[in-house]
């Protein structure tokens, strides 16, 4: 595997690398971050991956399961010591790696308990010094409008948010969030996000209910 600066490519030479996997790889490759972590990094070889491809950058790796942690020192004995447990969606700890750019793989798509995702989302920007990068499905929840609301209620650690649309060299797509101001393409809406993707109502309609729960910011004028 190998990533060409000048074109923002990564090749595998097995040519077996999934789109999404490497759109990560290309987005570390590009942003050029000293440190990145992973946040619910199952079975470790995004991780791993990530490590042999940039030697020089210190990569980490959290999940909340235990098993999947020993299934990932199994498979990626150099990760002893580099992955821990975390739950993304507990109150912050400062136990937690940070890292320049932190990112999420199929792992914010699935929670949808109470407001859980917004404390996930919001823990994810501390985490980061400069980027969170989320593969997730764009329909399983409002992104968009969920970090919009988090940083204009003054739940994001960051001062200023900028939310981008992030594209592999072959034009997978995933959310990127910086905290200066970057030269890609502008998400203002959830609808941008998903414009080309088939639409799933039953998606769409869990997504309204977990941000319906969320309560933003402190709101002092109660006329209704
Ligand atoms: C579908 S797997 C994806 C794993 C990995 N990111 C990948 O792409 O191969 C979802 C992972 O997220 C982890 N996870 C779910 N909720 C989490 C949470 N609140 N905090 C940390 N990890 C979590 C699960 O344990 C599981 O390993």
């Amino acid at each position: 595997m190998s990533f060409d600066a000048n074109t923002g490519a990564v090749r595998s030479s097995s040519g077996t690398l999934h789109e999404n996997h490497q759109l990560i790889l290309e987005a570390i490759g590009r942003l050029s971050p000293t440190s990145v972590h992973e946040a619910g990094c199952g079975g470790g070889d995004h991780v791993a991956n990530a490590q042999m491809l940039y030697p020089n950058i210190n990569v980490t790796g959290g999940d909340r399961g235990f098993t999947q942690l020993e299934l990932a020192t199994q498979r990626h004995p150099q990760l002893a010591g580099k992955i821990g447990l975390q739950d993304i969606t507990m109150p912050f700890s400062n136990q937690w790696p940070r890292a320049d750019l932190v990112y999420t793989q199929a792992v914010i798509m699935h929670i949808h308990t109470a407001v859980s995702h917004l404390v996930a989302l919001s823990n994810l920007v501390e985490q980061a010094n400069e980027y969170v990068l989320l593969m997730e499905n764009q329909q399983c929840h409002n992104f968009v409008a969920d970090l919009t609301a988090l940083h204009t209620g003054g739940h994001l650690k960051w001062p200023d948010l900028h939310i981008y649309q992030f594209e592999s060299s072959i034009g997978a797509r995933a959310t990127l969030l910086s905290r200066q101001a970057l030269e890609l393409k502008n998400l203002k809406s959830d609808a941008q996000l998903r414009k080309g993707v088939k639409v799933s109502q039953r998606r769409l309609k869990r997504a309204n209910e977990d941000s319906a729960r969320g309560i933003f910011g402190f709101l002092t004028n109660l006329k209704t």
